[in-house]
């Protein structure tokens, strides 16, 4: 692989060869169409042994569809869904969710991207009101979009706090295998089992060419989504390259080998230059990714060398974004590079 890598986001790194690989054997003959195959149907069976025997899964290409039609499957366009102020969903989704669901997105400012009871009950009100929005779906990121993670517990209490307002909880799961890793739990611990509705579940970001999913805990939620996912033009019709690659990922500990050695190397990004003066990290370094407050005028020198984004122009707050093929190797240099330019 080449030696510009850079710290934008996991989403700039390649393909996992295993990966590849597993795209190449498919590529043998024919398969029926549009998931009707062995791929897809070892694939599913896979998602079973993670995150249990009832659950449904279906694939789609990319997160954003991910996540805007598992919400359309289970709103109606009077609803409000309540997310960060940081979600994806709020602002990298191109009003998205807002144009396919209909629904108002009711957005909370969080401190480290994780909601909390106390920051919703404010907006569960107007229930039965005809002037009103219906809230229908709490939505959180797991890690979030700050690399922190919410525990089973804080799950626990959103999805009963949630179900007990009628509610539904949906998890942004894009990169859920490196909050797994951090917590050293089951991909069931903090999904299912704690009480959460909808997943949308990432492989892309941790190895995988593309493909995304929806998971279902709740087949009575998953009804339509065949329909849903067809209407929404994301009906994957060589469907057998995608199951072909969560296969692999989810066999022999791929998906977690993958996400540990990128929280590692994140890990190892922040004992690296935490202590540099200039430079302030707020958030907790729980995942891939480091969050570092840096004096403006560096920031372009720096992302000459390696590319990274700014994550708050206001703050001058950068994201470091480690992936599956960041090396010890990248880190040192980096971590040298930045010690030197922020003097
Ligand atoms: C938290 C989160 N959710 C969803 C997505 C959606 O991914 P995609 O770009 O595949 O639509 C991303 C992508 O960066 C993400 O970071």
């Amino acid at each position: 692989m080449s030696n510009n890598k850079g710290f934008a986001s996991d989403n700039h790194s390649g393909v996992h060869p295993d990966i590849l690989k597993a795209i190449e054997s498919a590529n043998i003959g024919h398969a029926t169409a549009y998931g009707d195959d062995e791929y897809t149907e070892r694939a599913i069976k896979k998602f079973k042994e993670h995150f249990g025997n009832n659950v449904d899964a279906y694939f789609v290409y990319n997160g954003t569809a991910a996540n805007i039609l598992g919400l359309k499957n289970i709103t109606d366009s009077f609803n409000s869904i309540i997310c960060a102020e940081t979600a994806h969903l709020n602002v990298h989704e191109c009003c998205g969710p807002e144009k396919f669901t209909g629904c108002k997105l009711i957005t909370i400012p969080t401190i480290d991207g994780k909601l909390t009871i106390d920051k919703i009950r404010p907006h569960i009100v107007g229930l039965g009101d005809p002037h009103r929005a219906q809230p229908k779906v709490i939505s959180i990121t797991q890690p979030t979009e700050l690399g922190t993670v919410y525990t089973p517990k804080e799950i626990k209490e959103l999805t009963d706090f949630s179900h007990k307002n009628g509610m539904l909880v949906h998890m942004d799961g894009a990169r859920l295998c490196n909050a797994v890793v951090s917590l050293d739990v089951g991909m069931k611990d903090i999904t299912g089992d704690v009480g959460v509705d909808i997943l949308s579940f990432g492989g892309t970001k941790n190895g995988m060419m593309l493909g995304e999913s929806v998971v279902f805990f709740n087949k009575k939620l998953s009804k339509n989504f065949v329909f849903i996912r067809k209407q929404g033009m994301q009906l994957a019709s060589k469907m057998r390259f995608i199951s072909a690659q969560f296969e692999a990922f989810l066999s022999n500990d791929l998906w977690l080998k993958n996400a540990r050695h990128a929280n590692r190397m994140a890990r190892l990004l922040y004992k690296e230059v935490k202590d540099i003066p200039q430079i302030k990290i707020k958030q907790k370094v729980e995942t891939n990714a480091v969050f570092a407050t840096i004096p403006k005028k560096y920031i372009v020198p720096l992302q000459r060398e390696y590319f990274f984004h700014v994550f708050n122009e206001q703050t001058s707050e950068v994201r470091w974004m480690c992936s599956f093929d960041t090396n010890k190797e990248d880190i040192m240099k980096f971590s040298e590079i930045i010690s030197r330019t922020i003097v």
